[in-house]
């Protein structure tokens, strides 16, 4: 199939685009690279040997992204185009909610035009709220802190209702859990800007001396050791999980966790790093971050059902991937 792949050049993206185009697809990535870049689509072409076709724009650029439509044969859209930091999010509202919503129904409203009935959307573990775990798709959906949160919930609402009122609609709507990592060649990985809100890129910079310590948010949360218990799944995984989606892609509207179903605790991933690295990585204790909860773990048995999906790599095959590609990334910034 020809792949439509927003954001394909951001980290999931990439590495979505790779296990597509090893699984036979065609790609066109449309990315406005407001937090990735150009050379990434290079990294794709080279790990894959093939060739992809690459627009630098923006998703709610109605034209633009209806001029693809037309000139393009599209078979199937993933939608990975989105703002994705939490506490940003809460700074800059209106960024999000235009950006994330306007993006997805941008696409829709094209699909529509275009008889273009296929569509996955990266939907977040974040939209199950403090539920009880493990999740299960099943499950009513509690409001999220914070209005990043809020796009994925309002998205998957907007995508549903769309499929109901269109019955030649096929929509994957795809909740991942933490997904952490790196294609083993080391070519593509996650480089966030700044300073890392998320654990595992923080976890490689301490290893690497660009931080001093890590800082565990809380260690008395209801867990194993009150560390903060997630579900980490290697992003080449969760990339797969996109082509199985994708191949088994019906009318109607399916919803999939994507995570492995286990449980880790912060201390447990350091730890797992250490070993699996030979590598020491210091933290400190300090106080909870607002905003977290204790646990968040998939039921992952609907994707394996209906799919035949599951996570393969285990913690220690992510642990070693982060360093790998951590360790060839050029430090244009030491002083972050
Ligand atoms: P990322 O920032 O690396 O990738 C997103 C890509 O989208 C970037 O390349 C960015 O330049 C592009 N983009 C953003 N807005 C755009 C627009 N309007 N037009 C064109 N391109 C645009 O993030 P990621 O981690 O790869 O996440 C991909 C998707 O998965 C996002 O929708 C994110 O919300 C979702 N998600 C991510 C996580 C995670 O932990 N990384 C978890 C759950 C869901
Ligand atoms: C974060 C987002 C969530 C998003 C998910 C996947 C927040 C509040 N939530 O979730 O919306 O879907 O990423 O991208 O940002 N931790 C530390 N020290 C650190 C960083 C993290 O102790 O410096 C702990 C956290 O408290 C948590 C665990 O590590 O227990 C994982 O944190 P993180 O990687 O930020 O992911 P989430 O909190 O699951």
């Amino acid at each position: 199939m020809n792949i439509l792949v927003t954001g394909g050049a951001g980290y999931i993206g990439s590495h979505t685009c790779v296990a597509l185009l090893e699984a036979g697809h065609s790609v066109i990535i449309a990315d406005n690279l407001c937090n990735s870049k150009a050379e990434n689509v290079k990294k794709i072409i080279k790990i894959a040997g093939q060739e992809i076709t690459f627009y630098e724009i923006d998703v709610t650029d109605s034209q633009a992204i209806e001029a693809l439509f037309k000139n393009y044969k599209i078979d199937g859209v993933i939608h990975f185009a989105g703002l994705k930091a939490v506490g940003e999010s809460v700074e800059k509202p209106l960024s999000y909610y235009y950006n994330n919503i306007v993006s997805t129904m941008v696409l829709a409203k094209a699909c529509e035009k275009y008889n273009v009935n296929k569509l996955v959307f990266s939907s977040s573990a974040t939209v199950y709220g403090d539920n009880t775990v493990p999740f299960v798709e099943t499950m009513n959906l509690l409001p999220t802190t914070n209005p990043y949160g809020e796009t994925k919930a309002m998205s998957e609402r907007i995508l549903t209702d769309i499929a109901k009122a269109n019955p030649a609609f096929s929509v994957s709507l795809l909740r991942y859990f933490n997904p952490v990592g790196a294609h083993e060649s080391g070519l593509l990985g996650e480089a966030p800007n700044g300073v890392p809100n998320n654990l595992m890129p923080f976890v490689t910079q301490v290893a690497k001396g660009k931080l001093d310590k890590l800082r565990v948010f809380g260690n008395d949360y209801p867990t194993v050791d009150g560390t903060g218990v997630r579900d980490y799944i290697h992003v080449m995984d969760l990339a797969e999980g996109h082509v199985a989606a994708l191949n088994n892609l019906t009318k109607g509207v399916h919803i999939y966790n994507l995570g492995t179903g286990q449980g880790t605790s912060v201390l447990e991933l350091v730890h797992a790093f250490e070993e699996a690295n030979d590598i020491e990585v210091p933290y400190e204790f300090i106080e909870r971050r607002p905003g977290d909860i204790a646990s968040c773990y998939a039921d992952a048995s609907k994707a394996e059902r209906e799919l035949g999906w599951t996570a393969k790599r285990d913690i220690v095959a992510m642990c070693r991937d982060a360093w790998r590609f951590e360790k060839k990334l050029k430090d244009l910034v030491e002083t972050d």
